[in-house]
């Protein structure tokens, strides 16, 4: 894992990891701590096609879904100050981790397996978790992401005991944006990147 203070070109932070680490809700958080526009790869993705995410897959198949995604995220410049959420396949693509770089920190929320799983499970959202779903299918999945995560983040946040506001508060803290400063909107202190 690189170290986060002295490689990020851009101002955004970004959340990556697997279903069910909490992306979607630690990055509302964050943008009402923040007050950062909040951009979703997941989102913009099914307001492309007009289709939910597991229509995309069903209709298109997945490759379609993850071209989708990289055109998403390469689209975001590294300018604009946002919270950044993806979708948990998002580093398969190996120019995606390129993109995520450069628009600022990478935050990569990770957890115990059985509860990542448990909470994965929890949403009938997934497609890659439908067809032959299972524990093992699970597993695998997570253990070929695990390198690329590792790779890629500035930073990791364990979400197995915090709730979506602790996680929240604990990438800001590490971030030093809950230092005396720091107020809602002003930049990510030079210190912090
Ligand atoms: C996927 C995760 C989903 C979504 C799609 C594929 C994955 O997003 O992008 O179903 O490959 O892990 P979440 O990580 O928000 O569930």
């Amino acid at each position: 894992m690189g170290h986060w203070t002295v490689n990020q070109a851009g101002k955004s932070i970004v959340l990556i990891g697997m279903m069910g680490a909490g992306k979607s809700s630690v990055g509302r958080c964050l943008q009402r701590r923040t007050q950062f526009a909040l951009l979703d790869t997941d989102e913009i993705v099914a307001s492309k096609f007009g289709l939910s995410i597991p229509e995309i897959f069903s209709k298109y198949g997945e490759q379609v879904f993850r071209e989708a995604e990289t055109e998403a995220l390469r689209e975001m410049g590294p300018d604009k100050q946002t919270i950044v959420v993806t979708g948990g396949g998002i580093v398969l693509c190996e120019d995606n981790l390129d993109f995520l770089k450069r628009l600022g920190v990478v935050v990569w929320l990770d957890g115990k397996e059985e509860t990542l799983f448990e909470r994965a499970a929890r949403s009938g959202n997934r497609p890659l978790l439908k067809r032959g779903y299972s524990r093992e299918a699970f597993t695998r999945i997570l253990q070929a992401r695990l390198p690329l995560y590792a790779k890629v983040a500035n930073i990791r946040v364990d979400t197995s005991v915090l709730t979506d506001e602790e996680v929240a508060v604990a990438i800001l803290s590490k971030l030093g944006k809950l230092g005396r400063n720091w107020r809602p909107g002003s930049p990510i202190p030079a210190t912090a990147r």
